[in-house]
């Protein structure tokens, strides 16, 4: 038996909880559930950060004390992950006395040791971020993180001797390939640390702040919000208050988070713990952003996505379901109401809810419920035992490896492996033609799948599934998890139940639109179906004329400059010459070109196309390129030329 325990960040207890911190912490809750069903010793912590000047900007807004302020409003957290059926094992507020001892405990023992000293400081200060930034941290002369203006400010102030770690730091994370997850992470830290790093201000004078923990040993001041609350993740398993509780459960096995706060846990956090003297957690996993129309959900652009709402609309395991598989954790994901239903209807309505309801009514039809037991096996049964066995092992090392989404995938290729036997082995002709034995083979192999794929499916969807093992009589048998799948002999004589729809279709508006109107039905089907190509389908035999053809402008152009955009993986900003005149550009070109390498090119450009905003930022044409897979390469002219020529 080995130990996990998991973390999620601890959420600002102002904000209003949306699909970003509902994907946290439900893969969070899945990794908790799936290690409690490897019988591993399990902790999974949770919380709130409750202390800084938003919190104590909004509750004077509200006139009420900041505590109060807390109370009402970690309620709306609380409230969601008991919806959301989020097992943690403990809640966490930064603002209960254990927590408030224990950081003032380590300030105190820090500053003792001379780990902490008083300085004059002049920084750059982002209200809304709760964060000082040195000048070169600025984006034009605006918060790196945010874009919203910062203030000067100079006082005296208490410096955490990080830079004395740099070092240590940039060895350790060398050193130890899974201590920063996915692997680019790490090197966008390593990439960081190439610069000096300072030491940190974990100070703020009451005069501007009070709403925080005191400093032991200077009450003019309290700390600063993220070093009291990275704290969480060892006061929370009793560091300083219950040392056999913490000598279980430290060191962490991984702490989640999102890339919005990777610096913070990876050069912080470490340097923190390394002068407390305590060992390093083992992995710190930062997944990608829901993207709501390709912007970061936040409060400010008004795009955030309730997840109360999906909730109702969906049920709580089918919330949970999309989550998991639409997000591949170390990238970006789109979050639209049209891709939540193609994947439901698709995954969920389709393929896993038709192969049970197949199951149970041919097995009621064949033998009154009762499961049969199988006879010879040929190769159809095998393939379908393949997809299974390969579904079972993958999802066990997705999990090692946090990429449930293909867990997940391998779990679903099953199911559509289950409902392809199905075809196959056409049950309902071999009940007509009097095959009982091959009947009864076909029948017991199908339900097994079934009851493999939703005992691995359980962390993710735990109420269905649930259902679906009830429904297959395997509901009393005990099949807790991956690790009792192994010693599952059989699923003959478990007794069937008839099946009610586990995920009733949803029907949207359109779909009835689209039932009168044949031909956008077509297009809307495309879209929908996620086996569908994404890209848009080439028209081959679209014969256009000449003239038609000429509307299109393509020109020569040179990549002047070209920088990444803010928080967009994939788009390069590029200043282009057309001729005599300067363009700007935004293309999707940054996982196959660096800025550097694109620079000083002379490549294609459609130069009369609307311009459009990407990102809200202006592109004045495109680019031309080939794409294949995962492959791209820019269109280039052969040999010098100027730029601004006409093509053609
Ligand atoms: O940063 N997509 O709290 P926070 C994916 N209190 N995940 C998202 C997301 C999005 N659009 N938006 C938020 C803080 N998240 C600090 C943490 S920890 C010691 C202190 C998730 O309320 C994601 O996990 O801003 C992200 O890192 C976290 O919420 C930030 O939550
Ligand atoms: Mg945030």
């Amino acid at each position: 038996m080995s130990k996990f325990y998991v973390t999620t960040p601890i959420y600002y207890v102002n904000d209003r909880p949306h699909i970003g911190h509902a994907y946290t912490t439900v893969l969070a809750d899945v990794l908790a559930r799936s290690h409690r069903s490897l019988s591993d010793a399990t902790f999974f912590l949770t919380g709130t950060d409750e202390h800084g000047q938003k919190v104590q900007q909004a509750a004077e807004k509200r006139g009420v004390a900041p505590l109060a302020h807390c109370d009402e409003t970690v309620v709306r957290f609380q409230e969601l992950w008991n919806r959301l059926g989020i097992t943690n094992d403990y809640f966490i507020r930064t603002t209960q006395e254990n927590h408030k001892k224990i950081v003032a405990k380590i300030m105190q023992d820090l500053y003792d040791r001379d780990e902490i000293y008083k300085a004059d400081y002049t920084g750059w200060y982002c209200v809304g971020c709760e964060r000082f930034f040195t000048e070169k941290d600025l984006v034009d002369g605006k918060c790196p993180d945010c874009g919203r203006d910062v203030n000067a400010i100079t006082e005296s102030n208490y410096f955490f001797r990080m830079s004395k770690y740099q070092d240590w730091l940039i060895e350790y994370i060398q050193t130890h390939p899974d201590f920063i997850l996915p692997a680019f992470r790490a090197n966008e830290t390593l990439g960081f640390l190439k610069k000096p790093l300072g030491d940190l201000c974990i100070s703020r004078p009451k005069s501007r702040l009070s709403w925080g923990i005191e400093l032991p040993f200077d009450p003019d001041y309290v700390c600063y919000v993220w070093f009291d609350a990275l704290i969480n993740y060892i006061s929370g398993v009793g560091y300083g208050s219950d040392d056999e509780k913490f000598n279980a459960w430290w060191p962490a096995s991984c702490h989640l988070i999102g890339k919005d706060i990777l610096t913070t846990h990876s050069v912080y956090w470490p340097t923190m713990l390394k002068a407390i003297g305590l060992p390093m957690p083992q992995t710190i996993f930062a997944h990608g952003w829901w993207l709501t129309g390709n912007s970061k959900m936040s409060k400010s652009l008004g795009n955030v996505v309730n997840p109360m709402d999906m909730i109702d609309r969906a049920g709580v395991d089918a919330f949970r379901y999309f989550l998991l598989a639409e997000m591949s954790p170390g990238n970006d994901a789109n979050f639209s109401e049209d891709s939540f239903i193609s994947r439901y209807n698709s995954d969920l309505a389709n393929d896993l809810g038709n192969l049970l309801s197949r199951v149970s009514k041919l097995t009621i039809r064949a033998t009154g419920g009762e499961i049969p037991a199988p006879n010879e096996l040929n190769e159809d049964d095998a393939e379908l035992a393949n997809a299974v066995n390969n579904a079972i092992s993958s999802m066990e090392c997705c999990l090692n490896s946090y990429k449930l989404d293909q867990g997940i995938d391998a779990a679903m290729n099953a199911v559509r492996a289950g409902n392809r036997y199905l075809e196959k082995c056409a049950p309902w002709t071999l009940a007509k033609n009097g095959d009982p034995a091959r009947l009864h083979t076909v029948l017991h192999n199908a339900a097994e799948a079934l009851c493999k794929v939703a005992v691995l499916l359980a962390p993710v969807m735990p109420e269905k599934m649930a259902e679906l093992l009830n429904v297959l009589g395997a509901g009393q048998a005990n099949i807790n998890g991956i690790a009792d799948l192994k010693n599952l002999k059989s699923v003959a004589g478990f007794v069937m139940k008839e099946a009610s729809p586990l995920f009733p279709r949803i029907i949207v508006e359109e779909d009835a639109a689209a039932k009168a109107a044949p031909a956008p039905k077509a297009e809307k089907k495309a879209k929908a179906e996620k086996s569908a190509p994404a890209e848009a389908e080439t028209p081959v035999n679209v014969v256009v004329t000449i003239d038609e053809f000429f509307k299109t402008q393509l020109k020569t152009a040179k990549v002047l400059s070209a920088e990444k955009v803010e928080g967009a993986d994939k788009l390069l900003k590029l200043s282009i010459e057309v001729g005599s005149e300067i363009r700007q550009l935004v293309a999707g070109v940054a996982q196959f070109y660096s800025p550097e390498q694109i620079t000083g090119k002379t490549i294609v450009i459609v130069a009369n196309l609307k311009p459009a905003k990407i990102r809200g930022i202006e592109s004045q044409g495109m680019l031309l390129a080939a794409k294949d897979g995962n492959n791209l390469k820019l269109v280039t002219i052969d040999g010098d030329m100027p730029s601004g020529i006409s093509i053609g």
